[in-house]
């Protein structure tokens, strides 16, 4: 294993042990609301600190990206940081919420975590060297037809300002497809759909923690990842779509009649 990954997936099992205890007692943790229908515990902030001094101590000069703690340092390597994907999960006891850590190397994503700790899921990618599940080697699934296959996505609920159009993409991709599902954390969702589990995947309104990790699974099982007008910007806009070459190819032209200006980047 690559030593930066090594170093994450120590820092992801670490943090994601301290999740699963956490999970055992939820009615004695402190939620505090940080904007309509979006909570942060104490565990969210307390699972960035433990990856946080972790990813520090190992590499002192390099920056991070984390979602409660926001920006620091300036450094070619950033650390891209979800501790707790899939949080209104986690508050409710629904057993889908991951830790997600991924490098990027002067813009470029090289190494990925995504750690699953109700199930013991392990997802990890070097670039170039292939995404895995545990031990497994990782494959995108080789469905051919958008009416057999499966998607996931996730919905809008903290900010509409795209609501109508997600709905007309929501109502097509319902009717041409075989199932459509919403897990609730969309780091897991991007690893499932490396996994072959989706066949593809679609959201709006994405942060780059949670999409950074499970990008570069995608890719290195295979599969493309882009923007909902088929190009690179999903970083930087949040909107995303990704699946397995000819899922998403199939995604993007049911999506494209749909696509508002907001919504092309
Ligand atoms: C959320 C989850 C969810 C997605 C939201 C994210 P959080 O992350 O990934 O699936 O639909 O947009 O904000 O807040 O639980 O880390
Ligand atoms: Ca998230
Ligand atoms: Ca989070």
């Amino acid at each position: 294993m690559h030593p930066m990954l090594n170093i994450a997936v120590k820092a992801a099992r670490r943090a994601g042990n301290l999740i699963h205890r956490a999970a055992d007692n939820l009615d004695h943790l402190t939620v505090t609301k940080k904007s309509h229908a979006d909570y942060v515990s104490e565990v969210d902030r307390a699972a960035e600190r433990i990856i946080v001094d972790a990813l520090l101590q190992a590499y002192p000069t390099h920056a991070i990206l984390a979602e409660e703690g926001g920006a620091q340092g300036e450094s070619e390597y950033l650390w891209i940081i979800d501790p707790l994907d899939g949080t209104t999960n986690f508050l409710h006891g629904v057993p889908q919420y991951a830790v997600s850590i991924a490098l990027q190397h002067n813009g470029v994503l090289t190494q990925a975590v995504v750690y699953d700790p109700t199930k013991n899921d392990l997802f990890t990618a070097t670039r170039g060297r292939g995404a895995f599940l545990n031990d497994k080697r990782l494959r995108v699934s080789k469905r051919k037809e958008l009416e057999d296959s499966l998607i996931g996505t996730g919905f809008p609920y903290t900010r509409f300002e795209h609501m109508d159009a997600y709905l007309a993409i929501f109502k097509d991709v319902m009717q041409n497809t075989a199932g459509l599902r919403r897990a609730g954390a969309a780091s897991l969702d991007l690893a499932w759909t490396a996994a072959g589990r989706y066949d593809g995947f679609f959201e709006t309104g994405l942060k780059p923690w949670d999409m950074a990790g499970g990008a570069l699974l995608i890719s290195e099982a295979g599969g493309i990842v882009s923007d909902l007008a088929g190009n690179q910007s999903y970083m930087a806009s949040g909107h995303i779509c990704a699946g397995n070459p000819h899922i998403h190819e199939q995604l993007l032209k049911l999506i494209a009649p749909h696509l508002t200006e907001g919504l092309k980047g």
